[in-house]
């Protein structure tokens, strides 16, 4: 498969564009800089660009059997980055005639009706407190794929952490609060999500195995 990656260059992006690579796929890395990225392989094509702007996103997506969007807000960023980025990534596919597109946020946001346990809750005010900005990004993202005719999957992790992880995950609707899970292990899910087909126009949750 030819695979776009959006926010390859970030912690959950590299090990991402790493496995992809590794499980044959070809990969298109959407990155902001290049020489910064600086990853090269037979297999991988890089598109610098800015995925605020919508600069290269169009480049990026062209010829492309799945999106995926790993990105996030960086320290003096705007804080409508997913919002915004995911408007133009939208677009792009459209206009391709992309349709797969699976996009990573924070299990803070919810699913309407869904039920969610007391350490959920707690997590979820802790978030609307300490992170107000990024959670509305992340709803607000959420909202507008939900609302295309694109086949999606919004992939909603805990706290990220880096290292090889476990090689295995849980995921669909299952109980998180506080735990964390790590980038490498989300990475695999998501490439699993594309692989198979799983969780088409759905929002499943991954936590560690
Ligand atoms: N952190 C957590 O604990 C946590 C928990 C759950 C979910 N999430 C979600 O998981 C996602 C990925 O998290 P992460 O920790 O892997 O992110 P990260 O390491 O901070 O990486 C962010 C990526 O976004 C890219 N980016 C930012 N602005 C861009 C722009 N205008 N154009 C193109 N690329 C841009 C960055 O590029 P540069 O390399 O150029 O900066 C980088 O590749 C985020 O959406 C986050 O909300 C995070």
């Amino acid at each position: 498969m030819r695979l776009t990656v959006f926010g390859a260059s970030g912690r959950t992006g590299r090990p991402l564009v790493e496995q992809a690579l590794d499980r044959g796929h070809e990969v298109v890395a959407f990155v902001r800089s290049a020489p910064k990225f600086g990853v090269e392989a037979d297999a991988l094509t890089v598109v610098e660009g800015d995925a605020y702007t919508g600069e290269g996103v169009e480049e990026a997506v062209i010829g492309a059997d799945a999106v995926v969007s790993v990105l996030g807000q960086t320290g003096d960023g705007p804080d409508d980055l997913l919002t915004v980025a995911g408007d133009h990534i939208v677009e792009a596919m459209t206009d391709a005639g992309v349709t797969r597109f699976v996009t990573l946020v924070g299990a803070g946001v919810r699913e309407e009706g869904e039920s969610v346990t007391l350490s959920g809750r707690v997590m979820g005010t802790l978030l609307k407190v300490l992170a107000r900005s990024v959670l509305e990004d992340a709803e607000e993202h959420v909202r507008r794929v939900r609302s295309t005719d694109l086949d999606y999957t919004v992939v909603r992790a805990p706290r990220l952490v880096d290292g090889e992880g476990t090689g295995d995950y849980r995921a669909g609707d299952i109980d998180l609060g506080f735990e964390s899970v790590a980038r490498a292990d989300v990475a695999r899910f998501v490439l699993d999500c594309i692989e198979d087909e799983r969780y088409v126009g759905a929002m499943p949750k991954v936590g560690a195995a």
